[in-house]
């Protein structure tokens, strides 16, 4: 039973895309989506239709703002870092009141790649955070263990510090957890569904909510996505790599759907 959580699939394309590439990348996408997973504007809101989410590089974002006006509702723009302030002597950083003028409705926080290469930490992540939810941008907070911590058998450990670190004096009514172990991203070592679907129990356990949407990311294809979304726990999917190829991102976005026509 899902409790009417919204189902969220996220595409992260990290550094990657040029306009032109962006551009060509949409064309080839939005015609493959299957009509059970969009949702036009004058039609009625369901919940049954996935949020769908490119999280695209800072220069992409005016790019998708203009041509996402004539896209399906449900496809939505997604911001891969926010500041904690509106404005400032920040360099390199972005705030809120930014992303919000090109209507940036979701962002990743605490990404690992953020985390180990640019020194995010729990509490960055949790102004972060705070930030998003100031602005009406729903956070998708990253969470996960290193393989040496899970070959310790401190997984569940490190995902319960991680989630009271980062989650404390926050709300979590507009929020979004993404467990990502970070053995799993970029090495084709998906985590079994299985596995995945319990870690998102645990998570689940310790924000002692049935409501919260949570997805599952790391290494998700299109020939994993649908025993991945077959999983009770799995509200959704945070997807990288997959996520450049128009097609690979189509098929996961049409998960346990035949596949359209060509
Ligand atoms: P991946 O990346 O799908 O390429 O493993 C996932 C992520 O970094 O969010």
């Amino acid at each position: 039973m899902n409790y009417g959580r919204k189902q969220i699939i996220a595409g992260n394309w990290k550094m990657y895309k040029t306009q032109p590439e962006a551009r060509d990348f949409l064309i080839k996408f939005l015609p493959q989506l299957h009509s059970d997973r969009v949702w036009w504007l004058d039609e009625q809101k369901s919940n049954h239709v996935p949020d769908i989410v490119i999280c695209a590089p800072f220069t992409k974002l005016q790019f998708l703002s203009e041509i996402l006006v004539l896209a399906p509702r449900n496809l939505m723009i997604g911001a891969q870092n926010i500041h904690w302030a509106d404005e400032g002597p920040f360099t390199g950083e972005i705030s809120g009141q930014m992303l919000n003028e090109y209507n940036v409705r979701y962002v990743i926080v605490g990404h690992s790649e953020r985390r180990h290469y640019f020194c995010d930490t729990d509490e960055t992540v949790r102004k972060r955070v705070m930030a998003a939810q100031a602005h009406n941008i729903t956070p998708i907070l990253c969470i996960g263990e290193t393989k040496l911590q899970r070959e310790s058998g401190v997984a569940e450990d490190v995902l319960t510090s991680q989630l009271t670190n980062a989650l404390e004096g926050i709300d979590i009514t507009n929020l979004v957890i993404a467990y990502e172990p970070v053995w799993a991203i970029g090495t084709g070592d998906t985590c079994h569904p299985q596995e995945a679907n319990r870690m998102l129990k645990h998570i689940r356990s310790v924000l002692n909510s049935d409501r919260i949407t949570l997805l599952y990311g790391g290494s998700v294809k299109p020939d994993n996505i649908d025993e991945l979304m077959a999983q009770p726990e799995i509200d959704g999917v945070l997807v990288g790599g997959a996520s450049l190829d128009p097609n690979s991102f189509a098929r996961i976005v049409n998960f346990h759907l035949p596949t359209p026509r060509p």
